[in-house]
């Protein structure tokens, strides 16, 4: 039996290994805010991200560095209060887990407590690795973020393909086994060659979530800015859109202006 919508009354991170099980492909898009993440939970999303790319859609930056744990944790809340299926997984921001475990427990047993989220993910392998202890340890879910990971732009110096190259191939597919067997129960695989997210989905057995990765993975994640086409001027190879939300907002709040201006609204009806 499939797993989809009908069967499942709340994702749990047991209920994605099963969906790698049975090659059910799992569903992810992220949310920032209450009124979203009710849409996207009620259409069935298996999993809801809130993604440190809050950072650029929420707040506007051109990085998801500036984004803080306590903003995190705001927009984790507000997601948690609408979600009644999907697992909510947040994104520990920039400068909160990186070369302190300690620090790294502390800023996920934040998220837990006061955004009561159902996971937290982290970007990169044997650097962070000591961090992905300490929070399993405490019990605490963790999703890893391999590939393309946009907290680190100032060393990549660019948003292009990540691991072409053989090297850097070896050491993301080593990454992806560490993390599998410190205990993560999934990974974010951005931004690489269709041919080696392939290799990693087969290599480990816990569900490879691509972005960018093709699909030879175990599923999709997307911007849910990007995919509504609320975001105009980001138009990467990976990423469909299903709709121009920005040209439907746009008209309807010119319609609006033009009701205003002409007095048009609100009419008898609309008043008391
Ligand atoms: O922050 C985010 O939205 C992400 C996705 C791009 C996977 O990490």
């Amino acid at each position: 039996m499939s797993i989809h919508k009908e069967s499942v009354k709340r994702v749990t991170t047991h209920v994605l290994s099963e969906m790698k099980l049975k090659g059910e492909k799992i569903s992810m898009l992220t949310s920032y805010d209450y009124s979203m993440a009710t849409i996207v939970d009620r259409a069935g999303i298996d999993v809801i991200l809130v993604g440190d790319s809050a950072s650029n859609v929420m707040a506007g930056h051109e990085t998801t560095l500036p984004i803080t744990l306590d903003q995190m944790i705001y927009h984790g809340a507000s997601v948690v209060r609408a979600v009644q299926r999907a697992l909510v997984v947040v994104d520990l921001p920039f400068g909160t887990y990186q070369g302190n475990s300690k620090e790294a427990l502390n800023s996920s047993i934040r998220i837990m407590k006061e955004a009561s989220a159902d996971a937290v993910k982290l970007e990169g392998g044997s650097e962070v690795l000591e961090s992905v202890n300490r929070i399993l340890s405490a019990g605490i879910p963790v999703m890893g973020h391999l590939g393309l990971t946009p907290q680190s732009i100032h060393k990549f110096g660019t948003y292009a393909v990540r691991a072409k190259e053989e090297e850097e191939a070896k050491k993301l597919l080593e990454d992806a086994k560490l993390l599998e067997e410190a205990g993560c129960f999934a990974i974010v695989l951005e931004k690489v060659p269709a041919t080696l997210a392939k290799k990693v989905a087969e290599s480990v057995t816990i569900p490879i979530i691509g972005i960018g990765a093709g699909n030879g993975v175990d599923g999709q994640v997307l911007v849910i800015h990007d995919m509504l086409g609320i975001t105009q001027e980001f138009s990467p190879r990976f990423l469909r859109r299903y709709h121009n939300l920005f040209a439907e907002i746009k008209g309807a709040v010119e319609t609006y202006i033009g009701d205003v201006k002409s007095k048009d609204f609100p009419n008898e009806r609309e008043q008391y």
